[in-house]
């Protein structure tokens, strides 16, 4: 049951649709026959992309939403209910990251960056999950990171809110697999989307440019991981070798993982 092989009538509401995961997410389940809710800030943005996956056939709606706001969320759910029955899959993918040094990391930036990371997920996940639950019957997605995981430096602020979406999403995987609810959680490496600016691609290093995986590949994986009912996944899967190596030589972690400090 918590496999998920088929989309047909299903509704999933995706944050975050108006660019890079969140919008190849929507079209991919959109074009397997999910009705798909777009929630974004930039409505434009939404707008077009609804409008592709109607002239595909699909159904999308959208709804504008700054997830970091709690009252927004609220309206934005109860808006979205309003127009369908239920919510099957919430895809919590809304997210952005910066890289730079904690000690010129502004604070304001630092507590808005977990605002959005992290309590936007926790809202979503807080109002929409007793009815799934009510159900016996739902799929939410947390959109994580590697850096969730391993921390790096020029990461600080980031890599914590994406730790705290892991522990939140493991934690309530535990709780809520009897009720029939599935919970994934996605730990994408680099991924090439208008996530990194050009700035942030100019202080990458090398290695990172090169290994910089397409969004769509991560699409494919995300959606045969719920085909499987699987609980977590890293992509590029390689990557998962380092969570072993840091647990069993940190230290020998710690020297790799310079390596990919921006000078
Ligand atoms: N790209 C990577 O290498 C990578 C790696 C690991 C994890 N991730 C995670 O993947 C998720 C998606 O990132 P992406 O790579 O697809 O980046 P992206 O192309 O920049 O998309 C980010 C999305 O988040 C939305 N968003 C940002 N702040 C928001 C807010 N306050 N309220 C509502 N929506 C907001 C943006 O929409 P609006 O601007 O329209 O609001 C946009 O749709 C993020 O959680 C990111 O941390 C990305």
């Amino acid at each position: 049951m918590t496999k998920l092989t088929s989309y047909q009538g299903l509704t999933a509401l995706i944050t975050g649709a108006s660019s890079g995961i969140g919008a190849l997410i929507a079209r991919s389940m959109a074009a397997r026959g999910a009705k798909v809710i777009l929630v974004a800030r930039n409505m434009d943005k939404l707008q077009q992309l609804a409008e592709e996956i109607q002239q595909q056939g699909g159904a999308a709606l959208v709804l504008a939403c700054d997830v970091s706001d709690r009252s927004n969320v609220e309206s934005c759910v109860q808006a979205a209910l309003a127009q369908c029955d239920s919510i099957d899959i919430l895809v919590n993918n809304a997210g952005y990251g910066h890289h730079r040094r904690f000690l010129d990391w502004d604070i304001d930036d630092q507590e808005q960056m977990m605002r959005v990371n992290y309590f936007g997920m926790m809202y979503f996940t807080k109002l929409l999950l007793p009815s799934m639950v009510k159900r016996k019957k739902g799929w939410i997605i947390f959109i994580a990171s590697v850096a969730g995981k391993l921390a790096i430096a020029d990461e600080t602020a980031y890599a914590a809110s994406k730790f705290a979406t892991v522990g939140l999403a493991e934690a309530l995987s535990l709780e809520v697999e009897d009720d029939n609810v599935h919970v994934l959680t996605v730990c994408p490496g680099s991924i090439n989307t208008p996530f990194f600016d050009e700035e942030a691609l100019e202080r990458m290093p090398d290695v990172a440019k090169r290994t910089m995986a397409e969004p769509e590949k991560l699409v494919e994986q995300i959606i045969k991981a719920l085909a499987r009912g699987k609980r977590e996944i890293t992509y590029p899967k390689g990557i998962a070798a380092g969570y072993i190596v840091r647990a069993l030589a940190p230290g020998f972690m710690r020297k790799q993982v310079k390596r990919l400090t921006v000078k």
